[in-house]
């Protein structure tokens, strides 16, 4: 059966995205699974890569995270088994260890085809288990969103009961942030641009509240929060036009772990600051396999189920993606395949 996908035109632009045929997938070879697909969600760096923002191969097939059913697996694979539900990991030969030096060269929907189509045949490696109970919907958010805010808290952060930890806006990585920081019984203080969203992150237990809109200084309005001690890590997802504030906020000997761009790609940084408090401020791009499994063991003890604003067919790409440039979205958008 044809493989039905979406391409990135030329130029890249949401109206430029089309609908193509492709050859049946090839039967799985030595350590290879082929896979029906049923869910992908959407990334701001998804979004970066169908409209330009991020140069990619015209044709490209987009989007970095896919979860569906094994339809079959090739000689040698003992993981898996026709049926098994799978979720893809963001970098296709980061296993466990230090980064590669590849930087998105092998992310499927940047640097290779991604997951926009409805059947793929891949090596057994480029996925792991769901965690139980999850639907393909649920664990297709994992991949991107909730491996960074996994990381950014418990490998690079070392966040555990009774640390405060400061999540920005209510996009896909600050919302499982949230869950995750406060499973680990941490306290959080959030931000938003919104105070209908403000409302619903207190219902979702966080502790503190800004509007990040309204009050320009908020870094210092966490500190306040803190009673001045300030927060031990910042989920800094706005990049050069944040850092600032987020360095504000941390407390001496903090970790801000700087994953975003929303805010801007570049700009000066108050050295000064960074220095006094003694900071650590760590890049990170998403995690290794070895890492997804430690979280997929984690959502899994902890019942975390990520929250699903919305779903949009795969025919209507361009669609969700419109939907996450209005910003009215809450956590995590998914397309159904
Ligand atoms: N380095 C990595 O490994 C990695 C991995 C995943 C994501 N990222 C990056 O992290 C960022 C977020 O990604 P995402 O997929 O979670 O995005 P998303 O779901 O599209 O999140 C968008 C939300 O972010 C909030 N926001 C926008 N500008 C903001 C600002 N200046 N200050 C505070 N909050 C702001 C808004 O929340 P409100 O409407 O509540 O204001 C907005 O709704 C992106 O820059 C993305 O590239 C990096």
């Amino acid at each position: 059966m044809t493989v039905s996908a979406i391409r990135i035109g030329a130029p890249a632009t949401l109206d430029s995205l089309y609908l193509d045929q492709l050859p049946a997938c090839a039967a799985p070879g030595p350590g290879e699974i082929h896979v029906r697909l049923r869910a992908s969600s959407l990334n701001f760096h998804d979004f970066a890569v169908v409209t330009g923002i991020l140069p990619a191969a015209a044709g490209r097939i987009p989007m970095s995270d896919g979860a569906g059913e094994v339809v079959a697996v090739g000689e040698g694979v003992t993981d898996y088994a026709p049926g098994d539900l799978v979720v893809s990991t963001f970098f296709t030969n980061w296993d466990d260890g230090a980064a590669p030096a590849t930087a998105f060269t092998t992310v499927p929907g940047d640097g290779i085809d991604g997951y926009a189509r409805t059947e793929i045949t891949a090596p057994a490696g480029w996925f792991t288990p769901v965690p139980k109970g999850y639907s393909c919907a649920e664990a297709a958010t994992l991949t991107c969103a909730g491996l960074t805010a996994w990381r950014a808290l418990f490998v690079d952060g070392t966040v555990k009961p009774g640390s405060t930890v400061l999540v920005q806006g209510t996009g896909g990585v600050s919302i499982f942030a949230l869950q995750m920081a406060k499973a680990a019984g941490a306290r959080v203080i959030a931000t938003s641009s919104s105070d209908a969203k403000l409302e619903r992150l207190q219902a979702m237990g966080a502790d503190g509240l800004i509007n990040y809109k309204t009050e320009a200084a908020w870094g210092l309005k966490a500190l306040e929060l803190t009673g001045g001690a300030g927060v031990d890590c910042v989920v800094e997802i706005g990049g050069a036009g944040t850092l600032d504030q987020s360095m504000m906020a941390a407390r001496v000997g903090g970790h801000v772990a700087l994953i975003g761009v929303l805010a801007g790609f570049a700009g000066p940084v108050q050295t000064a600051l960074l220095m006094a408090k003694n900071l650590r401020v760590q890049g990170l791009t998403v995690g290794s396999r070895a890492m997804q499994l430690a979280m997929i063991a984690g959502v899994e003890a902890n019942g975390i189920r990520p929250i699903i604003d919305s779903h949009f067919p795969l025919a209507d790409l361009a669609g969700a993606f419109r939907h996450q440039a209005s910003n009215t979205h809450f956590g995590k958008i998914v397309v159904d395949i």
